[in-house]
């Protein structure tokens, strides 16, 4: 007999959290969806009561999602648990996760609450949240740097208080296996109600052990719970990654002795979804989902995996996404073999209107690009934003001039609310004269903190996908584009972040 090992997907929490990393409420919907796909068991929406739109955002994807409990995180306190409960009252299975500080650093400096006052409010909380819901999730936030004695009291009263989960946060990356995975253990074995709550871990990657302290925490001190974000997003160094851990368990099932609900062939696609949208590019050799995850370069290697795959592979490409047929659409694909790619890649799109738009930028980038690969399916459903009519900014077209000795410039023609402008201006380089081009009309002021390019299939015929991070007023966006010229995929990007912070007006960062 084996347990189950929950998974804990909080990339549109902590994931977000991370700056630069904000997502719109469709974004996120789009991701909660592949999250359904993936069959993660509880899926973290937000934290209901830190914004309007963050509230919005897990009330969307509370009525979406039917297959994962959907979650909200909220402070200690009866407003953000009510706000909570409200954001998650279409959903069809709900949690509300409640945290507070209970190391001494954080009560005394941050808090400025003594332990006893801590205490109460935990208690407090807990029983209030049971009143409006069965399913309770509590975090002592930096529990791994608590005292244990008072950990130990605040996790016995809140389970009496009738919490269902004790999630055990590493808040700030500190843990190292070994410890980290005792630490859990004593808890367990000193808290007399331990039984009666799943215990989780959530750790942060500072010092890079996150996944290796999640694992320690589930073999030595029996967690049947682990928070994790796709990619490894979140704050400073991210969370716990999810592919990492979810393959670590299944690749080594006779260790573990666990199973898992993920449905792990749709991971790829999740974490292309998220890099996309947040512009937070993977590494070539991240584990699982980088480039290079499953590339044999050298000689031996190759030679060896066409002998007998197992002797340098552990797991299955396929497994995890990746599909061996790279060349999948061309100029004479229909429209069906481009639905049918599209759930296969697990992309659902919403309506018929939206798979004919999707069909014919597919249909123009194939008569440009003679093979057409499943980044740049995925590239082209991202770019939705950019030419979303319901959009401010939409790109029309651009011509731009540059040749050796004269300054470049850009002439570029875009639409606001409909009416197509013109913009016009020179640059230190094309892609400097477009984004300038764009700015003589628009104004908004905004500042670039970052710009990336990346080549989606690895060759100069590939598209070009643009990032382009802005930041205003306090607000960061991101935005992408792509195309198989930069510069286009530039000011599509920069139109697309544009539309991004006219839409988050009303958003603020979530803190947690
Ligand atoms: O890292 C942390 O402590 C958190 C809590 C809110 C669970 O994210
Ligand atoms: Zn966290």
């Amino acid at each position: 007999m084996t347990d189950k090992l929950i998974i804990f997907d909080t990339t549109l929490r902590d994931g977000e959290q991370s700056p630069g990393a904000s997502m719109t409420r469709d974004e996120k919907l789009r991701i909660a969806r592949q999250l359904e796909r993936l069959r993660v068991d509880v899926i973290e929406a937000g934290f209901a009561a830190s914004s309007n739109g963050d509230f919005d955002c897990v009330k969307s994807i509370a009525s979406a999602i039917k297959d994962s409990t959907v979650c909200s995180l909220a402070r200690a306190n009866d407003r953000d648990i009510s706000r909570a409960a409200e954001a998650l009252a279409g959903a069809a299975s709900a949690r509300i996760h409640i945290f507070l500080a209970t190391s001494a650093l954080h009560m005394e400096k941050k808090l400025r609450m003594s332990p006893d006052q801590v205490f109460e409010q935990a208690k407090q909380s807990v029983r209030f949240a049971r009143n409006l819901m069965g399913d309770i999730e509590f975090s002592p936030e930096d529990g791994y740097r608590s005292d244990p004695d008072f950990l130990c009291r605040v996790i016995e009263a809140v389970i009496a208080e009738g919490a269902t989960t004790i999630n055990v946060p590493d808040t700030v990356g500190y843990a190292i296996p070994e410890l980290y995975g005792n630490f859990i253990k004593n808890l367990r074995e000193r808290v007399p109600n331990s039984d009666k709550a799943i215990w989780s871990v959530h750790c942060h990657n500072d010092l890079g052990m996150a996944v290796a302290n999640s694992l320690a925490g589930v073999k030595t001190g029996g967690a049947r719970q682990v928070e994790c974000t796709i990619n490894g997003l979140g704050e400073r160094a991210g969370n716990c990654s999810l592919e990492e851990v979810v393959m670590a368990v299944k690749t080594r099932r006779d260790y573990f002795d666990l199973d898992m609900g993920i449905d792990t062939k749709h991971i790829l696609a999740a974490s292309r979804m998220v890099s996309q949208t947040t512009g937070f590019v993977v590494q070539p050799n991240k584990a699982v989902v980088g480039a290079n995850a499953f590339a044999h370069a050298s000689g031996i290697h190759q030679d060896g995996v066409l002998k007998a795959r197992d002797t340098y592979e552990i797991m299955r490409a396929e497994d995890v996404g990746w599909t061996t047929n790279k060349i999948v659409l061309g100029k004479l694909s229909g429209r069906n073999a481009f639905k049918q790619r599209l759930q296969d890649l697990g992309v659902q799109m919403e309506s018929e209107t939206e798979i004919n738009s999707a069909f014919a930028r597919f249909k123009e980038l194939a008569d440009r690009k003679s093979d057409i690969f499943d980044e740049d399916i995925l590239a082209l459903v991202s770019d939705e934003s950019v030419t979303n009519e319901k959009e401010q900014y939409g790109f029309v077209s651009l011509s731009q001039h540059s040749e050796t000795g004269e300054q470049p410039q850009a002439s570029i023609v875009f639409t606001v609310a409909g009416k197509e402008v013109k913009g016009e201006s020179m640059g230190n380089g094309p892609v400097d004269a477009s984004l300038k081009a764009i700015e003589s009309h628009v104004q908004s002021g905004a500042e670039m903190v970052l710009y990336s390019v990346n080549a989606i299939s690895g060759s100069t015929e590939s598209q070009g996908e643009v990032t382009v991070r802005l930041q205003n007023s306090g607000r960061v966006v991101n935005g992408v584009g792509s195309d198989p010229d930069i510069v286009v995929a530039s000011a599509k990007a920069y139109l697309s972040a544009l539309n991004k912070l006219q839409s988050k007006a009303d958003r603020v960062a979530a803190q947690g």
